[in-house]
């Protein structure tokens, strides 16, 4: 089990919820943020975000757009035109990040960070994933914009797998923490470094004996899904993601590092919508859309495992401090119902339908909607 001794906060939750001897059926947390999101650009924007912005206080926003978000100018267009999308939750906040590239100037991304635009920059190595192209190929190129980082305090947010086409896709991200991420905490220190969407038990491991200055995050749809659930009984492209979805003991590894109440572990959902035409093809994309039923999945789980009283630090704590900010002053309530919730199957967009997320078991924990 991870995590260590049990904080005086779970104690006095744990002795509460025992004096009153009765199932947990409402439960109140400092409002969550999302520590990784795909929220696009143009109509598909404009279908997506309410879906994050009605019940997250903030967003780590991806920068795979394309072109890429790649400079404080873009990141600050972008983030406009997310706001813009998001008149009706005023206090939601889009966290911008910087995409990496061999060119990134450090100035840029030092004064964007200055500024208050960006709170990450991203990094993933080219061809690794969704609009990828423009990543790193050679880690020298970029070590000036890492130096720069780790003296600002500056978070990067890797993709963690390698794009040798000789390494097995299950191997990738295990591959990657030993060629790239163990010389890359060893070239830059006191980099903060988020290994994103962490996948495997080596990920977990890595992350939970590595120093103060690493973290993971872990998505809503790989502590459900495991690679039986893309590929037996016949191909379900709703299930395919990167990282590619691993064996049952990797998922397990990631529920219990999720639930442990460990530092170092929070949400990141990846939510990432494509349309279902792009999904559903002899080549379908990678990315799967979960942000409409994220925390009613996330307590279910967190309940099977006995472990509610770990989810407000999963989803409201550990991130904010990890990024050097304060938690949310604002809270949200979830309530157990009697009857499974009913979500829509799928997002309507003016291009097209987008698959929600099917966790696979009836869901019961529904957010009570925003005063
Ligand atoms: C993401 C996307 O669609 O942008 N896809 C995914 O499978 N997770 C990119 C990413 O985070 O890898
Ligand atoms: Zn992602």
């Amino acid at each position: 089990m991870l995590g260590g001794a049990a904080d005086p906060d779970e104690i006095e939750f744990m002795e509460h919820n025992m004096a009153a001897a009765e199932p947990i059926t409402s439960l109140t947390l400092r409002r969550p943020d999302d520590w990784h999101l795909h929220l696009r650009d143009g109509a598909m924007l404009a279908a997506v975000v309410a879906d994050t912005a009605q019940h997250f206080g903030r967003a780590i926003v991806m920068p795979n757009l394309v072109p890429p978000v790649v400079t404080r100018a873009d990141a600050s267009a972008y983030r406009e035109r997310i706001l813009a999308h998001c008149i009706g939750y005023p206090k939601f906040q889009p966290l911008m990040t910087l995409y990496l590239t061999e060119t990134t100037d450090a100035s840029d991304v030092v004064a964007a960070a200055q500024a208050g635009i960006i709170h990450a920059v991203k990094l993933y190595p080219a061809g690794a994933t969704t609009n990828s192209a423009s990543g790193v190929r050679d880690f020298d190129k970029v070590r000036p914009v890492l130096d720069a980082m780790a003296e600002i305090g500056l978070p990067l947010c890797v993709h963690g797998e390698v794009t040798d086409p000789s390494v097995d896709i299950f191997d990738r991200e295990a591959v990657f923490i030993d060629r790239v991420l163990t010389p890359l905490r060893a070239a830059v220190p006191d980099l903060k470094v988020i290994l994103e969407h962490v996948t495997t038990a080596d990920g977990v491991d890595f992350v939970r004996d590595a120093g103060s200055n690493m973290a993971a995050t872990i998505t809503t749809h790989h502590l459900f899904i495991n690679r039986n659930h893309i590929l037996a009984g016949g191909i379900q492209p709703h299930y395919y993601c990167l990282p590619v979805a691993k064996r049952e003991r990797h998922r397990l590894a990631l529920v219990a590092a999720a639930t442990s109440g460990a530092r170092q572990f929070f949400l990141g959902t990846d939510s990432a919508p494509h349309l279902d035409t792009d999904k559903q093809s002899a080549c379908g994309c990678a990315g799967i859309y979960t942000a409409p039923n994220t925390l009613s999945c996330l307590a279910h789980v967190f309940e099977a495992e006995s472990a509610l009283h770990q989810l407000e630090a999963f989803t409201s704590l550990h991130g904010a401090a990890f990024y050097g900010l304060p938690p949310a002053d604002d809270t949200i309530t979830l309530v157990k119902r009697d009857e499974a919730l009913v979500f829509p199957v799928s997002r309507a967009t003016a291009n097209g339908e987008v698959t929600i997320f099917d966790c696979g078991v009836p869901l019961y924990w529904e957010v009570e909607p925003r005063p």
